[in-house]
């Protein structure tokens, strides 16, 4: 068991915690659909890309849930920081979880091969800083693994403009997810910054020495997961994706809600 955490927020300080000390892999478990499909794609990259040998992996906001192809871990040294206290303690794969802001934490240079920034850059008011905190971490060739909301999407644009309570009202009623918005659980709230939006962070990492060598905009698995539970406002949301989609330029689909981006550091 990880002994509790507590933050200080005064001083700013982010507080060791030392995580389970037989660390297991929890796996998204994405619905089939083009979410998965890339994730499994990014696998492949990764297993491509990375060196083989042990690797040091930086989680940044990493939560208690990981996107790392299943094997990895296994010869991986897993970092996780992340803000919430209770995302901390619920960490089970992290070889070490820190209690620390992704946009204040700096470790030293060169330091891993591999960040991992997973729904979480849609949650930080200074996405800019924390890009180049992960740059600076990078060993030479590393890679930053990015999942995001599309903002210029149906979802993205809904999630954006409708209050946190109506996040937490979805995720309980249509998702089915009960204890949503309890503390450390989903939906954690939103500020969407400017570099959330991809040809913007495609510019600012191109800028700053970071080479985008995947991207890959996808259907949000909210839709595939809607039309099995709920086939009526999934029936619903689809007809008016398609009528959104009539009306904007061609090869348009609001439904790409979501995005996967591997940044290399050059
Ligand atoms: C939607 S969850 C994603 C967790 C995990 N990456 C995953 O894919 O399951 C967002 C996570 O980002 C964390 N987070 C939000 N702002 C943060 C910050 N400034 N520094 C560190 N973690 C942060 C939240 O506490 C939460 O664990």
């Amino acid at each position: 068991m990880n002994k509790p955490a507590t933050i200080d927020f005064a001083t700013a300080a982010a507080i060791l915690v030392p995580a389970a000390t037989a660390p297991t892999q929890a796996l998204h478990d994405l619905v089939p659909g083009e979410a998965r499909d890339s994730l499994l794609a990014v696998h492949d990259v990764l297993r491509r890309e990375l060196p083989q040998g042990p690797l040091a992996i930086y989680e940044a906001g990493g939560g208690s849930c990981s996107v790392l192809p299943p094997e990895l871990p296994g010869r991986s040294k897993v970092t996780v920081v992340d803000i919430d206290e209770d995302q901390v303690r619920n960490n089970t794969y992290a070889d070490e979880a820190i209690l620390g802001d992704v946009q204040t934490y700096r470790f030293g240079h060169e330091t891993f091969d591999l960040v991992i920034c997973y729904n979480v850059i849609e949650h930080l008011p200074h996405v800019d800083a924390a890009l180049l905190n992960f740059r600076d971490a990078l060993k030479r060739g590393g890679m930053i693994l990015i999942g995001a909301p599309n903002p210029r999407s149906l979802s993205g644009v809904v999630t954006k403009y409708s209050p946190h309570w109506f996040h937490v009202w979805f995720y309980r009623h249509i998702r089915g997810i009960k204890d949503a918005g309890q503390p450390g659980e989903p939906p954690f709230p939103t500020f969407f910054h400017p570099l959330v939006t991809l040809p913007r962070l495609e510019a600012f990492a191109a800028a700053n020495g970071l080479d985008m060598i995947y991207c890959r905009e996808v259907e949000s698995p909210r839709y595939p997961e809607m039309r099995r539970r709920k086939p009526l406002v999934a029936a619903l949301v689809d007809a008016g994706a398609a009528a959104l989609n009539a009306v904007f330029p061609r090869g348009t689909d609001v439904r790409r809600g979501d995005y996967h981006v591997i940044l290399r550091k050059s």
